[in-house]
Formats: structure tokens, sequence, C-alpha cells
């Protein structure tokens, strides 16, 4: 059983807009697993800590605020391929240049309004993973139809 996890967190945009449904419905179809769900508002020091790599950007103060102004919805997907998977259904930063079919290209138009995120690769999606949820709160289960979603 794979066990490659990724970070997806649905932004204020995303939430006020009212895409929960629509973007978790998209990573269910597809075949993932949900093994982490919350909604919470982050503080400015988790928003600090999760964009850090941004932290030297002109944008990043805007950043911080935006991603801490309104409710969050923190998850984490489990499956094989889920981290470069979760990427492409996300699509490209800029939601004017995200393909049609894609979260982004579907339903945003504005790179400071993308409505989601996704870790871009392993090392970011165990660290964000840390920096969101505890261990107890992830879940360990098995989809009752795991076999036909992937071979192995
Ligand atoms: P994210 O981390 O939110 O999933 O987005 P990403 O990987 O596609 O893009 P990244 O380069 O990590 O940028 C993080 C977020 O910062 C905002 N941004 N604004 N004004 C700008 O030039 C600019 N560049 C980036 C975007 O909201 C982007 O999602
Ligand atoms: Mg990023």
């Amino acid at each position: 059983m794979t066990k490659e996890r990724t970070f997806i967190a649905i932004k204020p945009d995303g939430v006020q807009r009212g895409y929960v449904s629509e973007i978790i419905g998209r990573f269910e179809k597809k075949g993932f697993k949900l093994v982490g769900l919350k909604q919470l508002i982050p503080s400015k020091e988790l928003a600090q800590n999760h964009y850090g790599v941004h932290r030297e950007r002109p944008f990043f103060g805007d950043l911080v605020d935006f991603i801490s102004s309104g409710p969050v919805v923190a998850m984490v997907w489990e499956g094989k391929g889920v981290i470069l998977s979760a990427r492409k259904l996300i699509g490209a930063t800029k939601p004017l240049e995200a393909e049609p079919g894609t979260i982004r290209g579907d339903l945003a138009i504005d790179i400071g309004r993308n409505i989601i995120h996704g870790s871009d690769g392993e090392d970011t999606a165990k660290f964000e993973i840390d920096l969101w949820f505890n261990e107890e709160e992830l879940c360990e289960w098995q989809t009752s139809d795991s076999k036909w979603r992937s071979e192995n």
C-alpha cells in the first residue's frame, strides 16, 4: 500500500466562494484518499511558516495577510503519485495560464486569489503536513475498493 501524502489547502477565497465540495470532489473522483481534514483561521505565524520560502519576495506580506484572513480548509490526501498529480489537478499558479479542466483554470482569475494550495514536492509535503496537522489528526484507513483504484 502506498503511503505518499500531500498537503492541500483551500484558501480563504475558495472557502468564501463556496468551492469546498467542488474541490474535495475532484480529489475524491480522481481516486485519492482523504486522511486529514479540518477548517481553521490560520495565525499569522502559521501562514509565515507555511510560506517561509517566499519570505524575501515582495508579495510575502500580502500573501500572509490573505491566508490568515479567513477560514482555510486544510487537508492531507494519500495515494500513488499524489504530490505531482495534485499539482496537475490544481493547475498553474497564474489562473489565467492554467489549463481548462484544472481547478485554477476553471475556477479562478487572479494569482493572488488562486483558491488552493498544494505541496510542490516530497520534502515540502512532509514539512507542511507536520506544520498543519498533529499525527493523531491523521486517519489510517483502507477504502473498501482500493484494489479498483490502483494496482498497488
Ligand atoms: P501555492 O504554494 O499557494 O500552492 O502556489 P504555487 O506553488 O502555485 O506558487 P508559489 O510560487 O509557491 O507562490 C505561492 C503563492 O504566492 C502568491 N504569489 N503571488 N504577486 C505575485 O507575483 C505572486 N507570486 C506568487 C500566489 O497566490 C501563489 O499561489
Ligand atoms: Mg507553492
